[in-house]
């Protein structure tokens, strides 16, 4: 599932690499835990700038980077690690009593966490030799922040990289990559297109044979391994802080672009088995609801398809998010006049001046919670956690978009958005997963994975039916994390 057959030759090469530059890999325990670093490392970590291309910053792919000072950039903002970093969103911005918090994805390096499946990706290949930094390109397809994470990691380890992205993607996605991927591929249409994006990698491959690999998020168990064990365990912390006497962790709602985020989700269910999964998805491109399609402002979550890495089974709820919902509500959060509004409800400074940290899909995944928690009647004992993949670092020019379309926002203008948009949000458009449900999602995957992408329908049948199919993807951190440690043994001379 995760290749480690050892290649001697490559695995040389990618260890002198690391060597020359003196490149130490965290491994994802590290990743979990960066408090429990040497002190002298994390003092050297916290001096480098949060997107510097210094392959020190591999140590801040984690939940726990401490945020940039209010008005310094993140980028270069330097720190130390401390807790998870996370929001609650208050009812009077949700319209719902329930509690739900979301882990903030800005303070990872590139601004999204996306950077840490990349990680996941790549380490594996590269510490197992089955990926030759010296000789062969990195190529990231994705609809946005994946290819930016790997062509970021690529930079840090001194290896070549291929972004392949869609052309319709935020302008200040393309300023970003231009400067830091080798090359940078744009594909026909928006988010919504991953087919297109295959069709590139084809492409690719057929032209360049094996001098690029494809690292491709949407079916790479790297991509979930690391989501179930980092993002997992920075969601447990989450509980052990927030829950108090007599609350209940009810539930988990993750956007799925490649749905590497909700594996989280299988590793919060192992522990609290009465909680619900909530895979979600834009209403303009209904994929899991009614094997649509469509095209959706909802950056980042690539559709159209179901990705071989969704744990189908697992997934109690499919709720589609109205993409007119998310992009008003974006100028309520951001406008002066929406933030005074907000203030005069009562939401506390330190939420209102902290909003930016959701970006598109993350102001989704809270609509989605929302949703939920009228769906399950939730009241304020009641705990869903969800996830900002970035923030509105990458957004600005949406905003301006929105402006420039509606005007600037007035009082009324702001009271009818809340009105409409938080306070009159519904429960249609949701499905609570019945076995029949889930077995017509997963079958969807044949569609992409078997007759398109020549993946075997014996494997298919294994996800649904085998029990351990998903567990030994689950159980291989121990076995990456002792291949890292073994890498970077040899890089020391030891
Ligand atoms: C902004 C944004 N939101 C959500 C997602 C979906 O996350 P995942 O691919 O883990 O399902 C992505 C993925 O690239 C993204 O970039």
């Amino acid at each position: 599932m995760i290749e480690t057959t050892i290649r001697g030759e490559a695995r040389a090469r990618n260890i002198e690499v690391c060597r020359r530059r003196g490149i130490v890999l965290p491994t994802l325990e590290e990743q979990k835990h960066p408090e429990k670093l040497d002190p002298e490392m994390q003092k050297r970590i916290a001096k480098v700038g949060l997107w510097d291309l210094d392959p020190l910053n591999l140590f801040r792919i984690t939940w726990k980077n401490e945020p940039a000072a209010p008005g310094t950039p993140a980028q270069s903002a330097g720190g130390g690690f401390g807790g998870v970093n996370y929001l609650e969103f208050p009812p009077e911005i949700t319209g719902v009593k329930a509690r739900i918090i979301a882990l903030v994805g800005r303070w990872f390096p590139t601004g999204a966490h996306k950077v840490g499946a990349t990680y996941g990706c790549l380490i594996p290949a590269l510490v197992s030799g089955n990926f030759d930094s010296t000789r062969q390109k990195a190529v990231w397809p994705s609809t946005g922040n994946y290819c930016r994470g790997g062509a970021y990691n690529s930079a840090l380890l001194d290896c070549e990289s291929v972004a392949i992205l869609p052309e319709g993607m935020s302008r200040e996605r393309f300023e970003w990559l231009k400067e830091v991927a080798g090359e940078v591929i744009a594909t026909p249409g928006t988010e919504s297109n991953v087919k297109e994006i295959f069709d590139a990698c084809h492409a690719l491959v057929a032209e360049r044979g094996d001098d690029v690999v494809i690292f491709n998020q949407f079916d790479q168990f790297g991509n979930y391994l690391w989501h179930y064990h980092v993002t997992g365990e920075a969601l447990l912390e989450i509980v052990q802080a927030e829950l108090g006497r007599g609350q209940e962790l009810a539930g988990f709602v993750a956007a799925t672009g490649s749905s590497g985020t909700l594996a989280a989700g299988d590793r919060l269910k192992d522990l609290y088995p009465a909680m619900k999964i909530a895979a979600s998805e834009a209403l303009q491109c209904p994929t899991l609801l009614e094997n649509g399609f469509g095209e959706h402002r909802l950056e980042g979550i690539g559709d159209k398809h179901i990705p071989w890495i969704h744990n189908v089974r697992n997934t109690d709820m499919a709720v589609a998010t109205d993409d007119e919902d998310v992009m008003q509500l974006l100028r309520l959060y951001h406008e002066p006049e929406g933030r005074r509004f907000l203030a005069d409800q009562g939401v506390a400074p330190d939420v209102l001046n902290n909003l930016d940290v959701a970006g598109i899909s993350g102001i989704g995944n809270i609509v989605s919670a929302a949703k939920m928690a009228r769906y399950y009647e939730m009241g304020s004992d009641d705990v869903i956690l969800t996830v900002l993949t970035d923030s509105m670092d990458l957004y600005h020019s949406r905003l301006d978009e929105v402006r420039e379309t509606h005007g600037e926002l007035t009082r009324a203008g702001a009271e009818r958005i809340a009105y409409r948009h938080v306070h009159g949000l519904r429960t249609d458009s949701m499905i609570e997963t019945t076995y029949r449900e889930r077995k017509r999602i997963h079958n969807l995957k044949y569609y992409t994975w078997v007759e398109q992408q020549g993946k075997d329908s014996e494997e298919l049948n294994q996800q649904w039916h085998d029990r351990n199919y998903w567990k030994s993807v689950q159980g291989m951190a121990d076995t990456i994390d002792e291949m890292i440690r073994e890498f970077n043994a040899e890089v020391a001379g030891r």
